[in-house]
């Protein structure tokens, strides 16, 4: 067993982590990655936002091609679906974007190493394999934990990722099941609740709350409701899901009002549960070198990533703020430039948000409700998508821009979006945000006719009451 020595060693290759080796390789450290999976890439690529958007993404294809080219004039006698190539291609998008990460470690020289890390000392981390047997010791600088999270469960229901499962397991269906449920009506219930009702599936949604979507915007999270209704899913608001039982005949499950009061037993061929996921902080040895975590479970740190062991820092879905990959990219670049001497940048102001559904909803910065919370006093610029040539021409007229921006200064605040491509219309809005920009700024910026991103400009516009097509 060798000691190799290296400035840093990062626990977990997900998009915090490899992002995070990657950079501190750019900036000349010797770095190791290392990733229990057996594959890099973590939650995000090999189990959730990867393979769920490529699903996502053939699923949208079939329903388009099954109900909706029709009505711009292309006949398909019928459409059908072999789930067994759609699984292949989903397979193949995350074994491509696996290789890519391996490619990227060569070529920054990062060691990749397959194994689970184990912090021994503030120096040192042990790598194991799969029966806990320890392959290598490495000595280092300084310790990335940077291990993501897990699923979340309700207490006494088993994911047995056959008949109730996961994010995981709901990306491995064998079969197209004919009725799900679905509890949580987060983002995870609602994208891959979508992939099965557009397949077939009869999805109801049983959410806890009296709304979908709970961080979101309410006009948003509303509007999401009724479209995805239109769309054939089914939710059950303000309900709890007390039990949940699968036999060979299905699963049934009990399920109350939130509030208490009479129960009653619905039945699925699948259970999904998504009601949010847990920091993963298990056998990492934190114990040991007396890592403290905060009263949730996260990796506690300070402003600069650090966990108060010094040169042990920890970034992503193990520390607080939203679960968001490219929130976690952006922590591993900060922290590896800091790691290096050097002054990195995030602003959490400025993370977008965007749920994959359609169509899409996307929300940056703070929400309307918030705003009210806060008692800051804003103005708001709505647009629909329904008066806009380029969204009639895709048949894509659902949804609105909405821009929130401070009454006295014009600084946009937030922005909240549902219509198609609002995951990549809200990037604009970012881009403002982080320049410190004006609802002025964006309405007087000249934005290409016929595009969807003129909904963008018409809602800075309509902020002013100025908007030219409404
Ligand atoms: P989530 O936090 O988005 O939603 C969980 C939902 O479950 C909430 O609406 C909550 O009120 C509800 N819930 C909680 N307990 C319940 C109960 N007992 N009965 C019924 N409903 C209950 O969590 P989700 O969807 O599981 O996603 C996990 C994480 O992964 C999130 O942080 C999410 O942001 C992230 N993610 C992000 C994606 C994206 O950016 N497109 C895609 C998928 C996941």
């Amino acid at each position: 067993m060798s000691d190799k020595e290296y400035d840093l060693v990062v626990i977990g290759a997900g998009p915090g982590g490899y992002v995070c080796a990657i950079r501190a390789a750019q900036l000349g450290l010797k770095v190791a990655c290392l990733d229990k999976r057996g594959t890099f890439g973590g939650t995000c690529l090999n189990v959730g936002c990867i393979p769920s958007k490529a699903l996502l993404m053939a699923s949208e294809k079939y329903e388009d091609a099954a109900h909706h080219m029709a009505d711009m004039g292309i006949k398909i006698t019928k459409a059908s679906v072999d789930l067994k190539k759609m699984m292949g291609h989903k397979d193949k998008v995350v074994n491509d974007n696996v290789a890519g990460i391996e490619f990227l470690f060569k070529k920054n020289k990062v060691d990749g190493i397959k194994g689970a890390g184990k912090i021994v000392s503030k120096t040192q981390v042990d790598v194991m394999d799969e029966k806990g047997k320890v392959t290598q010791s490495l000595k280092t600088k300084n310790i990335v934990i940077a291990t993501g999270s897990d699923v979340a469960t309700l207490p006494g229901i088993d994911i047995d990722e056959k008949q109730i499962v996961s994010s995981t397991g709901a990306l491995e269906l064998s079969s197209i099941p004919k009725k799900m449920i679905v509890i949580g009506g987060g983002v995870i219930g609602l994208e891959m609740g979508t992939v099965w009702r557009r397949l077939g599936t009869e999805v109801t949604v049983v959410e806890y709350l009296d709304k979908i979507l709970p961080g979101m915007d309410g006009e948003v999270s509303k509007s999401m409701k009724k479209i995805l209704e239109k769309q054939g899913m089914t939710f059950k608001l303000s309900s709890k899901v007390t039990s949940a039982k699968a036999s060979k005949s299905g699963v049934e499950l009990t399920v109350e009002p939130a509030a208490g009061g009479k129960a009653e037993k619905l039945k699925a061929d699948i259970v999904l549960m998504a009601v949010g996921r847990k920091p993963f902080t298990e056998n990492l040895g934190l114990d040991s070198v007396g890592v403290k975590l905060d009263d949730r479970g996260r990796v506690e740190i300070d402003g600069h990533f650090k966990t108060n062991v010094d040169g042990i820092y920890a970034i992503g879905d193990v520390v607080k703020g939203p679960m968001l990959a490219h929130k976690a990219e952006e922590e591993g670049v900060v922290l590896a430039e800091h790691i290096a001497g050097i002054k990195g940048h995030i602003n959490y102001n400025a993370i977008p948000g965007v749920v994959y559904t359609y169509p899409e909803c996307a929300n940056i910065g703070l929400t309307e409700e918030q705003l009210k919370e806060n008692g800051v006093e804003y103005n708001v610029g709505k647009f629909p998508y329904m008066a806009n040539g380029r969204a009639r021409a895709m048949n894509a007229t659902e949804g609105f821009v909405k821009i929130l921006a401070d009454k006295k200064t014009d600084k946009i605040l937030g922005a909240h979006i549902v219509g198609a491509e609002a995951g990549t219309l809200i990037a604009e809005i970012g881009l403002a945000i982080e320049y410190g920009g004006t609802a002025e700024d964006i309405a007087l910026t000249c934005h290409a006719h016929p595009t969807l991103n003129e909904v963008v400009k018409e809602a800075a516009l309509a902020v002013h009451g100025r908007a030219l097509h409404v």
